[in-house]
């Protein structure tokens, strides 16, 4: 994989997107050390101060039409999930889609992005954070009691470039198994907070709750409502009782 390494950058996405426009190749990374403008999902911030955490954009340019790639986004979850695990022993899970949790908080977040000429898949910007050297303190206050971090969690520093090089393996593994992807999706199966609990459906002003039963094989939740059916939800929010202070 070609690394670039950038000190400060808005978004190491918008970055990326703007290279994969110009034809960089498969496999190019964005690193940044900082970002001024971390974008996450549903047009929300990602909180990146300098020097703590990992912010990185992959740019993969898979050779399948953007309908066989809706499983991308829940395999990258679980391929940073075994990032973690493999270099720092610390065991995440995964809140739908694509948050990893620990102990209740937020260590992570994944955006993808995909480009198309025309119909067609013309690159998918994978961006992943990882809250990796961050103390309490280092979080806005809104983020204070809800995220944590690598160095938290462990209690010690964590050597960034380890958990970096774990990253770029795995997601290299995952893009292997992409078009083959069921093992990838029993495992984040496995691994979903979210799945067999109560959670709520936030669509705009409108919130519902539900038990949310499964995941199908495209990373749509499955989730019953107290009326007995069952609604498929591919986007969106989707809170979990007990998580990020909804009780
Ligand atoms: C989320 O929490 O909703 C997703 C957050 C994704 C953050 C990463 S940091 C690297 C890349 N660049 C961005 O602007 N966002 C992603």
């Amino acid at each position: 994989m070609d690394i670039i390494r950038l000190e400060t950058v808005d978004s190491t996405n918008t970055y990326a997107k703007r290279l994969a426009k110009e034809g960089v190749p498969h496999g190019t990374v964005i690193l940044a050390d900082h970002q001024t403008g971390g974008r996450g999902r549903m047009g929300r911030s990602f909180s990146s101060p300098k020097g703590l955490g990992i912010y990185c954009s992959v740019i993969l340019r898979p050779e399948a039409e953007p309908s066989q790639l809706l499983h991308l986004t829940p395999m990258m979850a679980e391929a940073v999930r075994r990032a973690v695990l493999e270099a720092t022993g610390l065991s995440a899970q995964i809140k739908w889609v694509n948050d990893l949790v620990i102990n209740g908080r937020k260590l992570c977040g994944i955006l993808t992005e995909m480009g198309l000429n025309g119909t067609k898949t013309d690159f998918v910007v994978v961006g992943v954070g990882i809250n990796c050297n961050q103390k309490k303190e280092d979080f806005p206050a809104e983020l204070q009691e809800i995220a944590t971090s690598l160095s938290m969690e462990l209690g010690k520093e964590i050597d960034r470039e380890t958990v970096i090089n774990a990253l770029l393996r795995q997601i290299q593994i995952a893009f292997d198994c992409l078009l083959t992807p069921q093992d990838w999706m029993e495992a984040y199966r496995q691994n979903c907070i979210t799945l067999g609990k109560e959670v709520q459906i936030i669509r705009g002003e409108e919130v519902r709750q539900g038990f949310a039963e499964d995941m199908d094989d495209t990373g749509a939740l499955l989730i019953r409502p107290a009326d007995g059916s069952l609604e498929k939800v591919d986007s969106g929010e989707v809170s979990v009782r007990g998580l990020y202070g909804y009780l």
